[in-house]
């Protein structure tokens, strides 16, 4: 039998970086979104053993490395199901790209399985195992607007907000997460220096040298708590009575963006990788009413008002160069109702 799952991408709206912890992770504050953009999985169970990856774009692991595979490996024990696991990813996001696409795909791919072989894990059982793998994989067990804490494993559903039109700037640069928080913690020690191995190997590395900006630890930590502050006014604006949304003066989602909330990351992976700076001022400059890097990119988003003014921002930005997509924010219910595909 066999199953076919979107596997839809994220954005992050506002990511604040706390401390470093002892077991290597750092504190996380974030809200996690999920766009209209995805990948396709098709999971399928044959006769034997063993886990099978399947995928054209050579950039995509295919060993015990693949999130898939390694979900699947501790699935399969959970459900006690056996059977030759094949995982076929049709790759549409980019990879390594701050959109979640290796989380949300090893998400997908869980479905996928639990469909397969008509079993069902308890969702705590799912999000343990999610949370394994990947601290930005459970947020795609919930999906829509989700808050992100802990080392951003641990999410709390938001409000389901209505969608919003958003444009996806995909430069071709990859940047390495795990140096990213690396680049971060040096800034938030300090020594101004900016890792050269933030920029991926085979990738020529920025000509303008890098003054980053000394954060104090306790520096940092006022900034998680500022976000927080924000998030909490946003939520507990007077309730309508009506659903999350109406009888607000605007987009709820613009109305929390527009509350300053930014991307940690930008600071660290900016001046590493101007062209990504540019990329956000093109994007605004085209009409978007906020933009931002996600994750720890390199892609970069914008929202805007309307569907019309998203569509002619992405032709603009196109002429100049940047592959645009234009999208829009994904609902948790719009999540749900698309997420199997057949
Ligand atoms: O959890 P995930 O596998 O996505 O994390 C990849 C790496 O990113 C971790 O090994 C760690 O170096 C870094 N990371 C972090 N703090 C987080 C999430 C990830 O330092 N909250």
């Amino acid at each position: 039998m066999s199953v076919t799952v979107r596997s839809f991408a994220k954005i992050n709206l506002g990511l604040r970086i706390g401390a470093a912890r002892d077991d290597g992770f750092h504190e996380l504050l974030t809200v996690y979104q999920t766009i209209g953009l995805h990948d396709v999985i098709q999971v399928s169970v044959e006769r034997g053993d063993g886990i099978e990856i399947r995928c054209a774009d050579p950039r995509v692991p295919k060993d015990d490395s693949n999130t898939c595979f390694r979900i699947v490996e501790k699935a399969m024990g959970a459900l006690r199901a056996k059977g030759h696991v094949v995982v076929e990813i049709d790759k549409r996001l980019p990879v390594q790209g701050g959109l979640g696409g290796a989380s949300a795909n090893a998400v997908a791919t869980l479905l996928g399985l639990e469909r397969a072989v008509k079993k069902v894990l308890p969702a705590a059982e799912k999000l343990r195992i999610a949370a394994e793998v990947g601290s930005d994989l459970p947020l795609f067990l919930v999906g829509g607007t989700a808050l992100g804490v802990g080392r951003g494993e641990q999410v709390y559903p938001l409000p389901d907000l209505p969608a919003t039109s958003c444009v996806v700037v995909t430069p071709e640069v990859g940047v390495s997460t795990p140096m990213a928080f690396a680049a971060w913690d040096r800034l938030c020690e300090g020594d101004g220096q900016q890792p050269a191995e933030l920029r991926l190997a085979g990738q020529p590395g920025a000509a303008v040298p890098t003054q980053a900006r000394k954060l104090t630890v306790s520096n940092a930590s006022d900034r998680m708590n500022e976000l927080g502050r924000v998030l909490s006014a946003w939520l507990s604006k007077p309730y309508s009575g009506a659903p999350f949304g109406r009888g607000r003066a605007e987009n709820p989602l613009l109305e929390l963006v527009r509350a300053g909330i930014e991307n940690d990351f930008e600071q660290v992976v900016f001046p590493e990788y101007p062209e990504l700076s540019d990329g956000k001022r093109a994007l605004l400059r085209a009409g978007a009413k906020y933009a931002s890097l996600s994750g720890s990119g390199s892609t970069l988003y914008g929202l805007f008002a309307l569907r019309e003014a998203a569509v002619q921002a992405t032709a603009k930005l196109r002429k100049q160069g940047w592959a645009a997509q234009a999208t829009a924010t994904l609902p948790r219910r719009a999540y749900w109702e698309r997420i199997v595909a057949g």
